[in-house]
């Protein structure tokens, strides 16, 4: 449900369109990113010993994810944006892709490297990247109210007192909201759920302090080693929002939040995923209360996928309103 919300989300940037949770397509597609995010780890060890493709079978699952890209590609991805070809209205940009088409356009015979397969690989990317990081950071919001009940308790207070129930809250609430922002930017940080951060390469030999990178090696930004550094934090493995609040309550931000990495290759889902994180997890807040079912509070050990992701665990929703 979560996950069908959150891609939903990325739908209406890219497509300008939602769709509906019963619909049989969308519902494959998502089925198809699922078990893709599933089998990553296990297909990762091709980037280690890239023989075992030639291995009988799909023991590793790296088949069963491309044959899951092309079904995404050739019945979603392509249909859509053929669609936006037709229909194309360069007075009426309301979407990434037809603002992707209109670029393309204004810039064709002057050799840019604006495609269709590119604008393909674009989109494939923004729900690749788009939908599962954040739905998992809302799945783990839930396990974090569940073993923090006070935090969550505070949270809706301060809906309580500065929205009420009548409305839903909205992006003007923020600045009144400290403490929901201060928890949502601590969700992030505790949950960690890129440590690895996403593999670059240097272009040129480079030297750094006493190391030395030739040229094409693989860099790695282990971002984990910010994120709960000890010496930074003080203690990174509490979940403690007051951590981003200064004495009077008000939030501050600091330099080593750094989930969604940084330099000119940062996440470019960022500004997003804080508006999606906001407006899910107070909007959920503000309704429901969670609560664990008894003896089943959720393990906060993440399992190690293309994110770390909590293992499955059940909630139950008490409506508040
Ligand atoms: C809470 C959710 C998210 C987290 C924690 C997150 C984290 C990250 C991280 C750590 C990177 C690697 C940056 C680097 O290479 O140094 C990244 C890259 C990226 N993210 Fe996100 N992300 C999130 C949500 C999103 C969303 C909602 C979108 C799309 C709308 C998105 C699109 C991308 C893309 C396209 C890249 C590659 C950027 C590039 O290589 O230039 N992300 N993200």
């Amino acid at each position: 449900m979560v996950f069908t919300a959150v891609a939903n989300v990325i739908s209406s940037v890219v497509f300008g369109r939602r769709y509906d949770y019963n619909d049989p397509l969308f519902l494959k597609v998502l089925n198809c990113m699922e078990e893709n995010v599933a089998s990553f780890g296990s297909a990762s060890i091709l980037n280690i010993f890239p023989v075992v493709r030639y291995l009988p079978g799909d023991i590793f699952k790296f088949k069963k994810i491309l044959d899951n890209l092309a079904f995404t590609e050739r019945e979603f991805i392509h249909p859509m944006i053929n669609d936006h070809m037709d229909c194309y209205d360069e007075d009426n940009i309301h979407d990434f892709t037809s603002a992707y088409i209109k670029e393309m356009r204004h810039h064709e015979g002057e050799g840019t490297t604006m495609s269709i397969p590119d604008l393909q690989a674009s989109v494939l990317d923004l729900f690749g990247a788009g939908s599962e990081t954040t739905a998992t950071l809302i799945r783990w919001a839930l396990a974090l109210f569940l073993n923090y009940p006070d935090v969550q308790d505070k949270c809706f207070r301060e809906i309580e007192e500065n929205i009420g129930s009548s409305r839903k809250p909205s992006m003007a609430d923020i600045p009144n909201l400290p403490y929901v922002e201060a928890t949502i930017t601590e969700l992030a940080r505790y949950a960690n759920i890129v440590p690895t951060g996403v593999p670059h390469a240097v272009s040129r030999d480079f030297h750094f302090q006493e190391y030395t990178f030739p040229a094409d090696v693989m860099i790695l930004p282990i971002l984990d080693s910010v994120l709960h550094d000890e010496a930074l934090w003080g203690d990174p493995y509490n979940f403690r929002p007051q951590r981003f609040l200064d004495e009077d309550g008000r939030f501050v931000k600091k330099d080593e939040y750094i989930p969604f990495s940084l330099g000119r290759r940062a996440c470019l889902g960022e500004s997003l995923a804080r508006m999606e994180l906001f407006l899910f997890i107070a909007g959920m807040v503000q309704r429901y209360r969670f609560v664990s079912v008894p003896d089943a509070v959720p393990s906060l050990i993440p399992v190690c996928g293309i994110v770390f992701s909590p293992k499955p665990f059940l909630v139950k929703a008490v409506p508040r309103i």
